[in-house]
Parts: structure tokens; sequence; C-alpha cells
């Protein structure tokens, strides 16, 4: 059965939540779900009678609160992925580069994107790779806070950019609106990186961005690290 796949947005914090599904076997996955949107996620699901497998962190992110656990209380066997680098008690999966998730007849397999944060994972679905905020279109994640490095997102955007060309990029946020991309176009195009950019000019480019705090981040980190528990009852 081919892959169900749809894109869904956050508009507040313009975060990308991925849902996946096998319409045979009603497996699911949903990536990066956001706790505004819970309940048109929950109404999707519902809708195509499908049943939650994973529910996939692709970081601990800074600037909303993920919906892992109220979905996991909805879809009570469900269970939480997460960067087995972050500093987490939540979750029921703490995955590692090169481990794969099955649902239905498809695999997501792991890869580890650390540099936007110590723990930022991506993850490869057949022609699509999740790229959470490691590589953005034409960006990248910013580093400077949670563990993170320059230098490392370097080599973890080069390890993305040997998947095929013709690899769809799904990252977790556009604030352009733009919905996907391809390894080819970053190669080529990407502000930060593309076009054969050295390391060197790439940390002092990354380095440069200057941007202020996520005005959420003194909240969202911490219900982060307990995959959003906090907001239950809400
Ligand atoms: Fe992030």
């Amino acid at each position: 059965m081919s892959l169900f796949f749809r894109p869904l947005f956050e508009k507040e914090s313009a975060t990308y939540t991925y849902l996946l599904a096998d319409l045979q076997t009603k497996e699911a996955v949903i990536i990066d779900p956001v706790d505004t949107t819970k309940q048109r996620d929950i109404a999707l699901l519902e809708e195509l009678g499908l049943d939650l497998n994973y529910i996939i962190e692709t970081h601990i992110h800074a600037d909303h609160i993920t919906s892992s656990c109220p979905l996991k209380q909805k879809f009570t066997h469900a269970k939480i992925v997460i960067g087995a680098a972050n500093a987490t008690s939540c979750a029921d999966i703490l995955i590692k580069d090169g481990n794969t998730l099955n649902f239905g007849t498809h695999t997501i397999t792991a890869i580890a994107t650390p540099g936007h944060t110590i723990g930022c994972m991506s993850f490869v679905c057949g022609n699509k790779v999740f790229t959470g905020d490691a590589l953005l279109i034409r960006s990248c994640g910013r580093c400077d806070f949670q563990g993170g490095s320059a230098e490392t997102l370097f080599t973890s955007i080069k390890r993305l950019f040997t998947l095929p060309d013709t690899t769809y990029v799904y990252p977790a946020h556009d604030y352009n609106g733009r919905i996907c991309s391809s390894i080819w176009e970053e190669k080529v195009f990407n502000t930060m990186i593309g076009g054969g950019v050295k390391k060197t000019e790439f940390v002092h480019r990354v380095n440069a961005m200057k941007l202020s705090l996520p005005a959420k981040i003194h909240v969202a980190v911490p219900a982060n690290q307990v995959c959003g528990a906090k907001i239950i009852g809400e």
C-alpha cells in the first residue's frame, strides 16, 4: 500500500507536523506535533481511522510545546521517540543513529544530525527526509542554545547531502510559506551552506545570525523535556 503522507502547519510558531501512515494496516506516525493543534491532529487521525504507533520528536523544541504526552493519552500504546542524546525522562524510545521504526510496510531510519541542538535527529522515510531544525529550506537552524554547535551542524548537513538529490526535504519550520525542498536544491541554493560553502564560512554565517531568543523558550524547553506532560488537562 502506498504511503499516506500529510504535512500539517501550526501558524504561531510556523511549525510543520507530519502525519505518515500505512492505510492498509492503519498504523500511523506523527512527527513534531504541537500542543495548540492537537485537537486538529486527533480529529484527522480519528477521521481516517488511523492508530498512532509512534510520536516522533526531531529535537527538544524551544519555540512551542509538544503534544506528545496528550497524544499518548489518547492513543495509549503509541511510543514517544526522541534522540538518545536528549535530556528527557518521558520518551519510550531513545533512538540512535541507524535505528529504524516500522509502520505497516514502511520504514523510518534515524540519522543523528546534531548542531542546532545536541540531540537533533533527522528521519528518512522512502524519498523523504524530515530534517527538524538541522536543515531548513534555504537556511539552517540556529546553534546558540541547547548544546548547539555550528561546527557540528556543518558535518550533520553534509551528511544529509549524501542522500539522493531527489530526496524531498521536509523541515520542522518554514517562515516564508514554503512546504518542502529537495536535497539537490539545498546543496546548490541553501544560503548558509549551499554551493560548496566551506566550514569556516558556514560557522561564521551561523554565528552571525544574532537572533533574539524564542519568546517561549523558558516555558517550552522544560515542558518538552517531559514531552508536554505539564499541559495535560488543559
Ligand atoms: Fe528547534
